[in-house]
């Protein structure tokens, strides 16, 4: 088979999708790249990839025989609002490079949207697979032009190019990777710690989110979904729950007693946070290429406590 390849590998997604692809295509078909070096040996080939810089991205693409492309080398929403700039270089720059690369190389291409996609004018309850997207962070903007370029490629060039709006992602290995949603996680690690964490958004906030390994199966099965089933492509709105700070912690005090929770609310994050929806309708999903989670609230809130425990010591 041609090869895959990861962008962006040792991100937030990238450091448990590259394991997860290994495992279903095998190492030897899996190359992990990105702009930092691995503190740790990975199953698969790594190579050192700046994706701003075209050339390279057709070196190694051609090097390796790459047939898909997993593209996920981006800054998230609350870093990205203190550098748009970087944000707009890096978040469109490396897409359009990546897709310009497939269209040369016949590449399948993922990349990720995201609820950030989504603005204040957007349906905020239910919201539409097709609706109003009208973001006003530097997030949402790329992650749109992000969506219509992917689109392009596919209509105008016959890349096979897909991609789904994640929601928050909550997970025990990969690090927090600057977004508005990292809270949650943040959350988990502070209840086993300290038995206290000070949250940066409002108590009544809510988003959509899901838990890790079901965004991994998500993000594998939409690539291997048959494209005759796909009405949609850039991108499927997703979910698996969708909840406040204060549910979240009280679903951790059921598992860990005497947890408090305060608010030091971030005005940049919690402004962010209240432009996106409250809740996505991700029908087109479950009937385009039958997604459907595994993980609600209490599954994901025991599942992330178990790994947690077996890692980190309580200092208090
Ligand atoms: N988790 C992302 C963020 O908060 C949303 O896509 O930036």
């Amino acid at each position: 088979m041609r090869r895959i390849l990861i962008t962006g590998a040792l991100g937030q997604i990238g450091s448990e999708l590259v394991p997860a692809l290994c495992v279903r295509y095998g190492a030897e078909n899996v190359v992990a790249t990105d702009v930092r070096m691995p503190t740790q040996a990975l199953a698969c080939a790594f190579e050192h990839l700046d994706c701003t810089h075209i050339r390279e991205i057709q070196e190694i693409v051609r090097r390796f025989d790459v047939g898909q492309v997993y593209h996920l080398a981006s800054l998230l929403s609350a870093v990205a609002e203190h550098k748009p700039q970087a944000a707009w270089d890096l978040n469109m720059g490396s897409l359009y490079r990546v897709l310009e690369t497939a269209r040369q190389n016949d590449c399948a291409v993922f990349s990720p949207s995201s609820i950030g996609a989504f603005g204040p004018s957007t349906p905020k309850d239910k919201t539409p697979q097709d609706t109003i997207q009208r973001p006003t962070t530097i997030y949402g903007v790329t992650k749109v032009a992000g969506e219509l370029l992917a689109d392009y490629y596919a209509l105008r060039f016959g890349v096979d190019a897909r991609g789904l709006r994640l929601p928050g992602l909550i997970s025990h290995t990969a690090p927090p990777g600057g977004g508005t949603t990292d809270y949650a996680m943040d959350m988990f690690y502070q209840a086993i710690r300290y038995k206290q964490y000070t949250c940066f958004l409002q108590p009544d906030t809510r988003l959509d989110m899901m838990y890790m390994p079901d965004a991994i199966r998500a993000i594998i099965e939409v690539m291997a979904a048959d494209p005759n089933g796909l009405k949609h492509r850039n991108s499927f709105n997703l979910t698996a729950m969708s909840f406040t700070p204060e549910e979240l912690a009280a679903e951790i005090t059921k598992h860990v007693p005497g947890f408090v929770i305060d608010y030091e609310v971030d005005p940049v994050r919690q402004a962010i946070a209240d432009s996106w929806p409250r809740s996505l309708d991700d029908g087109a999903a479950r009937e385009e290429w039958g997604w459907a989670e595994q993980y609600d609230l209490s599954a994901m809130t025991k599942d992330m406590l178990d790994n947690l425990r077996s890692k980190l010591k309580p200092i208090r």
